[in-house]
This record gives C-alpha cells, sequence and structure tokens, in this order.
C-alpha cells in the first residue's frame, strides 16, 4: 500500500512494490519522482526525515537528511542594521538555503535497507522528467502562487515559466531537462555526483556568484545520519516518531502523554471540552519547543524527559478545566526539574512488513524560489526555520532561543512529524503531514481520531481539525470545527479564529491484516493505491 500527494508518485511506488521492491525501494523512488513530478515539496534541493520499521529485526528508525547551515553561516546574518530579521533575506534569498540534503537521505536508506539499484531507484524520476508528464491544475495554479519568488531565478523561469511567462496549462506535458541530466548523472556516479561531482561544482559556481554562501567543502562534508527515533506508549500503542533536529516526534508524545489522562472518548470529538484540553496540552508543547529543541549535535536537548510520563502528569495539572490560561501566562516548563505552506509526506507498507513513513520539504513551495543553473534543482529556503533572532516568530509563527540559533554546519530545528504507531510489535498506523508549525498537531489528531474515537482512517483523516501553538495565542479552528463550538470556547476565553485547511495527512492503518489508506482532500491530487 502507498498513500503521497501526488498520483504519479504513488504509482511509482506501488510498480515498484509490484516489481517486488521493499517499502525502501518504493520510497526511495518516490522520493525522487516527486522531485519531478511535486516539485512545490518533492526536492533534491531540500532535506527531510524517514523513518524506517524492518520486519525481519523488528527495529525502528530514522534516517535524519534535514538541510545544515552552511560552514560560513553566522549567528546574526538574518538581522539588519536596525535589529530587526530581515525576513526577505531568511526566505527568498540566496541567504535562505541550507546545505541539502536530501540526495544523501535517500541514497543512505536505499543502500542501508534497500533492494534495487540506485540506478533503478531513479529510473522513474528519470523518464518522467525527460518526457515529461501532465501539469494538473493544482500545480499550475501552485506555480502562480509562486511566480514572485521565481522570477528572480532565469533556470526557474526557464522550466515553469517558458510561455512567456505563463506556466504550463492544466494538461500540458512539463518536460525538465536539465533536471533529467541531474537524475542520470547521480544514477551514473552515486550520491557522490550531488556532493562532490559535476552537480556540486554547479551549486558552488552558482553561489559564488551571487554571493551565496554553500561551497564544495559544505557539500563534500554533508553526511545523512541514522538515529534512534523518539518512542512512547499511548493507551498500549508503541508511537515512534523522529527525534531531533525536529521537535515533532518530542512534542508528539509528549502531548499524548498529557492527553492520556483525560477520558477523550468520553468527552467526544471535537466537543468543547475535548478541543479546550487539546488546545490547552497544545499551548504546553509549543511553549517548551521554543526553549528546549535544536539540534542535538550542538546542544543537549531534554528528549527523555519531555517525553516521559511524570513531566506530562505535571504539566496536565496544570491545565485548567473551565477556563483557558492565556499563552503569556505559560512558559516554557522546566522538564529537567520536571502558510504555511509546503511539505510532502509519503507512506508505504510492503506485503513483508516493512514501514515507511516519510517527510521530505523545500519549506516554502518551490523553496526559495531559485533553481541552481543548468541543474533543473530548486533551492529550499530552510535557513528560516531557525530562530534568526530570539522573540522574533519565523514564516510559521514560532519562536526558537539559543539551542534553536544559527551556527555552522548547525541542522534548523524542524515540525516534520513522519510516525509509525505498532499494537504488540505488530504495525497498526502510520501517517505524517505537511502544514509547517501545524504538523505536529495534525499527526495528533489522526492518531486521537483512530486510537481513542475508534474512527477508520477515510474519517479520522477528514475530520475537522483544531491547532494552537503557544504563540499567537489564537486557536485556530478549521470551518465545522469553528462553526459548531467558537461560541462555547470564546466563553472559555479562547482567541478563535477560522482557519485555511490544517495539514494532509498520508496515512495507513491495518485492521485484522488488512491494509487501509487515505490521502487527505484537504489538498487534490493524493491518491492511495494497493492494498
Ligand atoms: O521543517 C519544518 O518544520 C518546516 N520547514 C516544514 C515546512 C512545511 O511543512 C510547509 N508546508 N506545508
Amino acid at each position: 500500500m502507498v498513500v503521497s500527494e501526488e498520483q504519479v508518485a504513488t504509482l511509482v511506488g506501488l510498480s515498484v512494490l509490484r516489481q517486488g521492491g521493499n517499502a525502501i525501494d518504493a520510497s526511495v523512488a518516490m522520493g525522487f519522482a516527486l522531485a519531478v513530478t511535486y516539485p512545490r515539496a518533492g526536492n533534491l534541493g531540500g532535506g527531510g526525515f524517514m523513518l524506517v520499521h524492518l520486519a525481519k529485526t523488528g527495529e525502528t528508525l530514522a534516517i535524519d537528511y534535514r538541510e545544515k547551515a552552511p560552514l560560513r553561516a553566522t549567528r546574526d546574518m538574518f538581522i539588519n542594521q536596525a535589529g530587526e530579521v530581515d525576513m526577505e533575506k531568511a526566505q527568498k534569498s540566496i541567504y535562505s538555503s541550507g546545505v541539502p540534503g536530501t540526495v544523501a537521505g535517500l541514497s543512505l536508506a536505499l543502500q542501508k535497507y534497500g533492494t534495487i539499484s540506485l540506478e533503478k531507484a531513479l529510473a522513474p524520476a528519470i523518464r518522467l522528467a525527460e518526457e515529461g508528464f501532465e501539469v494538473s491544475a493544482e500545480l499550475r495554479k501552485s506555480l502562480l502562487n509562486a511566480k514572485e519568488r521565481m522570477e528572480k531565478s532565469t533556470e526557474s523561469m526557464e522550466v515553469f515559466f517558458k510561455n512567456k511567462g505563463e506556466p504550463p496549462k492544466e494538461g500540458e506535458i512539463l518536460r525538465q531537462r536539465n533536471l533529467a541530466r541531474s537524475l542520470k548523472e547521480i544514477s551514473k556516479n552515486g550520491p557522490e555526483a550531488f556532493y562532490g561531482g559535476a552537480i556540486a561544482k554547479k551549486i558552488a559556481v552558482y553561489m559564488k556568484k551571487e554571493g551565496g554562501l554553500i561551497t564544495e567543502r559544505d557539500l563534500t562534508s554533508y553526511k545523512a545520519v541514522i538515529r534512534k527515533p523518539v518512542s512512547g506508549n499511548y493507551r498500549g500503542y508503541e508511537v515512534y516518531s523522529m527525534p531531533p533536529p525536529s521537535s515533532g516526534g518530542v512534542h508528539l508524545i509528549q502531548m499524548l502523554n498529557i492527553l492520556e489522562n483525560y477520558p477523550l472518548r468520553q468527552y467526544g470529538h471535537n466537543s468543547t471540552r475535548y478541543v479546550h484540553i487539546l488546545s490547552e496540552t497544545m499551548k504546553l508543547a509549543y511553549a517548551d519547543r521554543s526553549k528546549h529543541l535544536g539540534d542535538p549535535d550542538f546542544s543537549t536537548v531534554p528528549t527523555q524527559q519531555l517525553i516521559s510520563k511524570r513531566y506530562a502528569k505535571r504539566l496536565a495539572n496544570r491545565i485548567n478545566f473551565e477556563k483557558t490560561t492565556p499563552s503569556k501566562y505559560i512558559g516554557p516548563g522546566d522538564p529537567l526539574a520536571e502558510s504555511g505552506t509546503d511539505t510532502t509526506h509519503f507512506t508505504v507498507v510492503d506485503r513483508y512488513g516493512n514501514i515507511v513513513s516519510n517527510t521530505y520539504t523545500l519549506n516554502f513551495p518551490y523553496g526559495s524560489g531559485l533553481s541552481v543553473p543548468g541543474t533543473g534543482i530548486l533551492l529550499n529556503n530552510e535557513m528560516d526555520d531557525f530562530s534568526a533572532k530570539p522573540g522574533t516568530p519565523n514564516a510559521y509563527g514560532l519562536m526558537g532561543g539559543e539551542k534553536n540559533s544559527i551556527a555552522p554546519g548547525k541542522r534548523m530545528l524542524s515540525s516534520m512529524t513522519p510516525v509509525i504507531v505498532l499494537k504488540d510489535k505488530q504495525f497498526f498506523l502510520a501517517t505524517g503531514s505537511p502544514g509547517g508549525s501545524r504538523i505536529i498537531t495534525s499527526v495528533l489528531q489522526v492518531i486521537l481520531n483512530v486510537i481513542d474515537h475508534k474512527m477508520n482512517i477515510r474519517d479520522a483523516t477528514s475530520a475537522s481539525r483544531i491547532h494552537h501553538q503557544w504563540f499567537p495565542d489564537i486557536l485556530y479552528m478549521e470551518k465545522e470545527a469553528g462553526k459548531n463550538l467558537s461560541g462555547q470556547l470564546r466563553k472559555k476565553g479562547h482567541k478563535v479564529k477560522i482557519t485555511t485547511p490544517i495539514g494532509s495527512t498520508q496515512s495507513i492503518v491495518m485492521i485484522n491484516k488488512l491494509l487501509y489508506g487515505a490521502t487527505d482532500s484537504r489538498r487534490p491530487g493524493g491518491m492511495a493505491q494497493g492494498h
């Protein structure tokens, strides 16, 4: 079974499985294919996280291929003369990009846990880039939205707007010849093509010409890392997710631990009491995120304390049932004493019982909008996920502190939350989502919907979602939940705002040994296929 946000990529994954490949083979092929067919988030010039469960050994592991700050990056590089964060520079410039990790991450996954060659895994992506594929209405729309950022890049314009500045029409064939050439380089020479060979040279030349920071040394020294996932137990289910430098897994488990103290099923899905408890829980977790989380290779993250049941109990005791606690009265806890806009997730389970839950991104749709000349490769704008200045929110309204400050070679904090849930060591659920700061809460609600509210995966996916991230102190609600409840929640003191769709989860569950997949209709174009 394969679930992704883009149909062609789902079919690529399915065909790998049908030929006897395992979930890792299918995922790597999809990871490369999405770079072609879903260029707003699929990528070679970005990074992400892959959670893998191996049936044979029962082991679950996390591949961290998050981007890193270039070696010449400096702590205050986004602060202008007035002492303010220069958003344009952080989000839309040559300086916005971290050193890409995707090619290293996907290659590592395949080499360690796959069964097919890199050449084979890349073949569908190469064909799609060379021969082209039909442009969907959604792709055209997303290109129009990102045009302003891409206009600064000749390469991006030549690929996506060559019709006198117009993106391809729905149904037109989009070919990406330079990208095909880059993919072929990788197929022929391995990931070294990207990190030391022809592509690395092109990246370094472009950076030098534009005054950017990424050098060949940044690329040769980039390594994807295999980490131990964070894990917890929620009502008898084993939950595995991404450890730092993602904040996703830590806070997902922390929130589940807090919520385990309440009879959520009894409250009823999206009842006033339920939304209140969820929102208060979310605030506590996001407050902790602002202080305690960062790249574990640079500072100590108190992961085990943050995900301990004892700490969760203490936090649960702080929740007032009757009234909301304004965010300004909530600070990060002390666990030691105690537009978003674009990323994509896919989930694969194979016949052997291997599981992959992968989220990767360029950050914004089409990243910084800039492509490396001659390569067809769009660059990420992940540097904005660092805390450029304490107390100043990033594009997702997230604030951070010292542990997430910019430093050479450091990974910026992420919210991406690929998850795998087991029950009695057997596969039960895997999911993940795009949505910036809203990723963690989207994934949380899918898990609660399935485990507490006993929904099937389709209903669990489509059910109306809510989100709170401590600051801004706003309870975001999707239309339907908000329509019914906003009045009662306002009485409890919540500042409610009806918001655009929250997340786009791509999930698989297993019930009575059968797999059920669900893509999320919040974003069109996704597909769940297989069995
Ligand atoms: O790593 C992160 O948390 C962000 N760069 C993710 C961005 C994102 O999800 C945008 N998507 N919708």
